[in-house]
């Protein structure tokens, strides 16, 4: 399994594959893996040929005071996972790689982006669809496949993907959750086992929301009583617990098929989001 830094031996290596290879899947991260990141792994090496899994911390989607510098980064462990796993390729650009001098494209996704994470984290989404963007472009996948984890960066790449023409599959996949129901995430490893431990009020809560949305609880006041929930189980902070149209994420307040329910809240310095359909 290679590990490529260059875009041009990058293109030499992918000419190579595709002789090889009928189809590509892209696996873009952040590094940090964990078995949510192996679980798109798995998915892409069953719908496809050849994998390549993309390792970049992209600057350009973290705001100012967020942990672009703390986050975890551990590319030899992650090799490791992805030579097991049987991947073909790991494309580990560096930063001018992506962002070469004089760097002045902004691809911004509006819609979707609007409210959630866009709100709570303002550029963020900007960030991530144009460095998808750019991973499309440079690998030049049949398909890519992300976490539906974050589900409204999904939302974000495929409406990208389709007004920028770009014609590969994005596969969004099923979040993979700890046993209490916690969501894998690379910014689990910032909880002390306390704040691990309060951390599934998160999923808890999500869960009680959703079935008392579905028996047809007033919306508005399960959702008050979700934050409240939260607040007094550890959390200090809610950005927000909201119902939304699971296809155009467009605000719900009668509930009807397809609806998700989508949070993020603040525990001690760590952010974490979550997400569930509500069916
Ligand atoms: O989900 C992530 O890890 C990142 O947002 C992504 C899609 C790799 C873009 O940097």
């Amino acid at each position: 399994m290679k590990i490529i830094r260059q875009i041009d031996p990058l293109r030499d290596a992918l000419k190579e594959l595709r002789q090889q290879k009928s189809s590509l899947g892209l696996v873009p991260t952040m590094g940090a893996l964990h078995a949510g990141h192996m679980r798109l792994v798995e998915t892409a090496r069953a719908q496809c040929d050849a994998v390549i899994v993309s390792i970049f911390v992209n600057p350009t989607q973290f705001g100012e005071g967020e942990d672009l510098d703390s986050y975890p980064r551990q590319e030899a462990a992650d090799a490791a996972l992805l030579e097991a796993a049987g991947v073909d390729l790991i494309w580990a650009p560096t930063v001018d790689q992506v962002y070469p001098h004089g760097f002045a494209t902004n691809i911004s996704v509006s819609g979707v982006s609007t409210g959630l994470c866009g709100g709570s984290r303002p550029g963020h989404f900007d960030g991530v669809a144009t460095v998808v963007a750019k991973l499309f472009n440079q690998v030049r996948p049949d398909a890519a496949f992300f976490g539906e984890k974050d589900y409204q960066q999904l939302a974000v790449i495929r409406r990208m993907a389709r007004d920028l023409d770009f014609t590969h599959d994005i596969i969004g996949v099923p979040t993979v959750r700890d046993a209490d129901g916690v969501a894998l995430s690379s910014r689990n490893a910032y909880l002390t086992p306390e704040q691990r431990g309060q951390a599934v009020a998160l999923p808890n809560t999500m869960r009680d929301a959703a079935d008392a949305i579905v028996k047809g609880d007033d919306i508005a006041a399960i959702l008050a009583e979700a934050e409240g929930k939260l607040l007094a189980s550890g959390f200090h902070k809610v950005d927000y617990f909201e119902l939304r149209n699971a296809e155009t994420l467009e605000n719900m307040t009668v509930f009807e098929k397809p609806a998700r329910l989508l949070a993020a809240a603040h525990i001690g310095s760590t952010r974490l989001i979550d997400n569930i359909a509500v069916a």
